[in-house]
């Protein structure tokens, strides 16, 4: 969804998910990641990439065959773990001084209650 040139070579697209729906109005929902693997567990040596763009689901008043959850994924189970562990990985996959971009959407949970999981932002205050 969020991609303006999802294969452009320069970047590297990661999902766990690598699926296709048919959404409510027709349209289809093709899911094809560069690599299938987890957030919490990123398959990629330590300092690798000068800029990571997290984005992560966002809700967690989904059901789980609604259309927003098919496009976008749920935050279910102990999501806030699952987000901490995704900072942390992707913090850790970064190069020194590399850029980590990260996408919310504060319809079901405020921005604040996530940035309290990145581990980075505990040496500061907001
Ligand atoms: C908001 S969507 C963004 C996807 C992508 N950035 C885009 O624009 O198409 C969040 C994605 O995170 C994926 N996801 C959820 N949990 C994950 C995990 N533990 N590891 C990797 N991807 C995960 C979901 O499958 C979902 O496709």
């Amino acid at each position: 969804m969020f991609w303006f040139d999802r294969k452009n070579p320069a970047a590297l697209f990661m999902d766990k998910r690598a699926e296709q729906h048919v959404l409510c109005d027709g349209r289809d929902l093709v899911i094809a990641p560069d690599q299938v693997a987890d957030f919490t567990d990123m398959p990629f040596p330590d300092n690798t990439f000068f800029l990571v763009v997290f984005d992560p689901p966002h809700m967690n008043s989904l059901g789980a065959n609604s259309w927003l959850a098919k496009k976008y994924g749920r935050l279910i189970g102990d999501w806030r773990d699952d987000l901490r562990e995704g900072f942390s990985e992707c913090l850790r996959v970064l190069k020194p001084n590399g850029t980590l971009v990260f996408k919310w959407n504060t319809t079901d949970i405020p921005l604040d209650e996530v940035l309290a999981l990145v581990p980075a932002l505990h040496l500061t205050s907001r």
